[in-house]
């Protein structure tokens, strides 16, 4: 997979694809992140890119054409299965989306600022718009990482443990059971005894049962869906 995220501030990206997961995705060759600053296709000498809202009102507005111009400079090199724009009004990002990005090629990800961008870029060569939640960040540069990040880690082949994620929170619409590693007992605060009974079939019950619980302690919400509920095993 590769991801073309364009931006006016690229220093807010240089840090999170240069570690850990994400780093050694792009060194085993499974995916690759680019930054690209929009600057150099701003216009005129003093290369800008933003201007006043027509009508009047406070706040500047990305301009159509350094955008247009190079996400057009990306479509000649390659075929991109979306175009994504980070905005607080798009659609809410959530494990599905992520899923679903997952098996695309070639992703751009445009990170808006200011004001936003001129709707004919939306309307035009957006294809899908998303938010990472309802507050309202300073550009899209944070919420672009946190896609990338959700994303590049489901590749196959990207953890070192497949079933990791397949076994995250939301992968079967409920929380992840509680986790412990050792030691079995620290000052009077034990592991539960079923974890440590070898008993597979138990275990995966007792982590299944906690899911249910933790999820319906802390995200009702979740419980009223069919996610995590196949075959009715959650009433
Ligand atoms: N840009 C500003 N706020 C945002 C948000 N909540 N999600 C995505 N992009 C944004």
């Amino acid at each position: 997979m590769r991801i073309d995220i364009i931006t006016v501030v690229p220093n807010l990206l240089r840090g999170p694809f240069d570690h850990s997961i994400l780093k050694r995705a792009e060194q085993k060759g499974l995916a690759k992140v680019e930054v690209h600053d929009l600057r150099p296709y701003g216009i005129g000498n003093q290369k800008s890119i933003d201007d006043y809202a027509f009508g009047g009102g406070a706040g500047m507005v990305m301009m159509i054409e350094p955008i247009a111009n190079c996400i057009e400079t990306l479509r000649s090199q390659r075929t991109y299965d979306e175009v994504i724009y980070m905005t607080p009004d798009g659609e809410t990002f959530c494990q599905p989306v992520a899923n679903a990005l997952s098996l695309k090629e070639n992703l751009i990800i445009l990170c808006g600022h200011y004001k936003g961008v001129d709707e004919r870029v939306r309307q035009h060569f957006i294809t899908k718009e998303i938010s990472i939640g309802d507050y309202v960040l300073s550009g899209g540069e944070l919420a672009a990482a946190v896609v990338a990040d959700a994303v590049i880690r489901l590749i196959p082949g990207v953890l070192n443990d497949e079933t990791s994620a397949l076994t995250d929170s939301f992968q079967d619409g409920l929380l992840a059971p509680p986790v412990y590693t050792r030691p079995a007992e620290y000052h009077g605060m034990k592991v539960p005894e079923v974890l440590l009974s070898g008993h597979a079939a138990k275990i995966e019950n007792w982590r299944f049962e906690e899911s249910v619980r933790r999820t319906r302690q802390r995200r009702p919400d979740l419980m009223g869906s069919s996610a995590g509920n196949e075959g009715g095993k959650i009433d």
